[in-house]
């Protein structure tokens, strides 16, 4: 019998994940099943116990689910804990463990996939939410030369300061006169159609613009291009933040540029 894996969310249909680790499972011979299943808004946490009870090995865990993953989890990770957010489900017996591969697969995306060295760099980081946040630990971690974080309600990023060590917060007006070497949008702003804020000189030269929605061209990629800013979407981050989830679960590393082309092509 293949282990049991699956990811949970509301809406669902669109997941990649079980395509991905169909992918991966079979490049590493790992015999696994993983499904997409959809979970009720309130019903999450029955849902993933119910997968857990009937054998399953273990779930990732997305939109809008990853804060109560968090509270279901009876271990977390430094970095789950950190982002108070869990994408990746570990069932161990009566342990559920909990971790979030979201940043790490970011900055191995960035590193590996992108060929861009965030250490040093000047990195600003759009957003406030949950997307943000658990990718804030991860970028520090790569010692940029600074991290700042700016959100429509200010507020919301300067909240973040009591978490984390070392950011500096703002509000888009703050960007004025500023320059980044790396322009991270972790806000929905791509899904409403809309651009956040942003100076027209807020792009170092040579700067490197990541956006973590992928599947069309947002208002934040194409205002990026328009600069001559080198531009890129969050599909290697979707991919390499499963390839980390695998790892966790499987204790192999699958090759993940195979899969990303493969995507690309699709
Ligand atoms: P997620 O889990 O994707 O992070 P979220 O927690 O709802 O979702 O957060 C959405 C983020 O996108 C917020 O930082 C939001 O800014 P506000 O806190 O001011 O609402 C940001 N956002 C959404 N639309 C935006 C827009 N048009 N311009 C700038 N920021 C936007």
């Amino acid at each position: 019998m293949p282990d049991r894996y699956a990811v949970f969310g509301n809406p669902i249909g669109h997941s990649k994940s079980p395509l991905i680790h169909a992918a991966f499972a079979r490049q590493t011979g790992q015999d696994i099943v993983y499904e997409a299943r959809l979970a009720a808004l309130d019903g999450f946490t029955q849902a993933a116990i119910t997968f857990a009870v009937e054998g399953g090995r273990g779930a990732n865990v997305t939109v809008p689910f990853k804060e109560e993953a968090f509270r279901l989890a009876t271990q977390l990770s430094e970095r789950a804990a950190k982002a108070e957010a869990v994408n990746t489900l570990t069932f161990k017996g009566d342990e559920i463990l909990g971790d979030n591969t979201d940043g790490a697969g970011l900055v191995r995306d960035i590193r590996d996939n992108l060929h861009f060295e965030p250490a040093g760099k000047r990195i600003l980081l759009m957003g406030a939410g949950g997307a943000a946040r658990g990718v804030i630990q991860p970028l520090l971690e790569a010692k940029p030369a600074a991290l700042m974080v700016v959100n429509r309600t200010e507020e919301k990023a300067h909240l973040l300061r009591d978490f984390f060590n070392g950011i500096k917060t703002g509000g888009y007006a703050d960007l004025q006169g500023r320059q980044f070497d790396l322009v991270i949008n972790a806000t929905s702003s791509g899904l409403s159609d809309q651009l956040p804020p942003l100076p027209d000189t807020v792009f170092s030269d040579g700067a490197l613009a990541y956006d973590m929605m992928y599947g069309r061209e947002t208002p934040f990629m194409r205002f990026a291009r328009e600069h001559g800013t080198t531009v890129a979407d969050g599909l290697g981050m979707l991919v390499e933040q499963a390839a980390e989830a695998f790892f966790i679960w499987r204790g192999v590393r699958p090759q993940t540029a195979p899969v990303i082309a493969q995507f690309r092509a699709a």
